[in-house]
């Protein structure tokens, strides 16, 4: 994999094997605001919740985390965030201590890699911050989390065209399971497979926001 600058300055990868890239060129930060973080108002719901439970699927480098965890304490300085990250690449792991996004507290992901899968902290507000990676397919992976658990996914694997097998209806009907009612996921894609699938596993679907690429996003929803 290649380390590449996009337009927002933020540091993203490209993977040589499947010609895509991990975020954007648009900007990799600016997509982690406004592709997952503000299309499912990670900050309203701060406000509102104690706790936010996030499922990350296709973890990455963990920018839209990241940027969720910084959000949420702006918006509410003691609110609590649990994330579950699914990640199938331990390379990209191993990534994360180089890099240095403009999301406020990223330097505390450096402490993750390959063979430290976890962290936690106490934020400044007192709220309990702790982010986790299941290493591993999240077809498989996802099996091992709670029914009805989580307030929002986001869902972040490589292009639909590319790796239609990731925007498999089963992978979205475990999705659906682990997320609470009410409980809502954003993607970068409209594609119509992503789409299709997405329905047939239950959600109800609607177009995210235009950014960076040609097509607007979706927002997902278990009603
Ligand atoms: C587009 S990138 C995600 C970028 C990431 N969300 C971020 O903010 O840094 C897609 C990620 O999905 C991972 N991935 C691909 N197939 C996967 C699978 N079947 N299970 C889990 N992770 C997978 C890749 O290794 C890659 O890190």
């Amino acid at each position: 994999m290649k380390k590449v600058m996009t337009r927002d300055g933020s540091e993203t990868f490209v993977n040589d094997e499947l010609g895509q890239s991990y975020h954007s060129f648009t900007g990799a930060v600016e997509e982690a605001l406004k592709k997952y973080s503000e299309p499912l108002d990670v900050a309203g719901l701060a406000k509102k919740q104690d706790t936010i439970k996030i499922l990350d699927v296709a973890y990455g480098m963990g920018y839209n985390s990241a940027m969720a965890i910084a959000i949420a304490l702006e918006a509410n300085p003691s609110v609590s965030v649990e994330i579950v990250g699914l990640e199938n690449d331990p390379a990209i792991l191993d990534q994360i201590g180089t890099l240095n996004p403009a999301i406020v507290g990223y330097d505390k992901f450096h402490k993750m890699d390959s063979k430290n899968l976890e962290f936690s902290y106490v934020s400044l507000g007192g709220g309990k911050i702790s982010v986790k990676v299941l290493l591993g397919d999240a077809h498989d992976t996802i099996k091992e989390l709670e029914s009805s658990f989580f307030d929002l996914c986001f869902f972040d694997m490589f292009s639909p065209s590319v790796v239609p097998e990731s925007w498999s209806v089963g992978l979205f009907e475990s999705v659906f399971k682990v997320l609470k009612k009410g409980g809502k996921m954003s993607t970068y894609s409209c594609a119509r497979l992503a789409r299709d699938n997405m329905k047939k596993a239950g959600f109800l679907y609607d177009d995210g926001p235009k950014v960076g690429r040609r097509g607007p996003g979706t927002v997902a929803w278990k009603e």
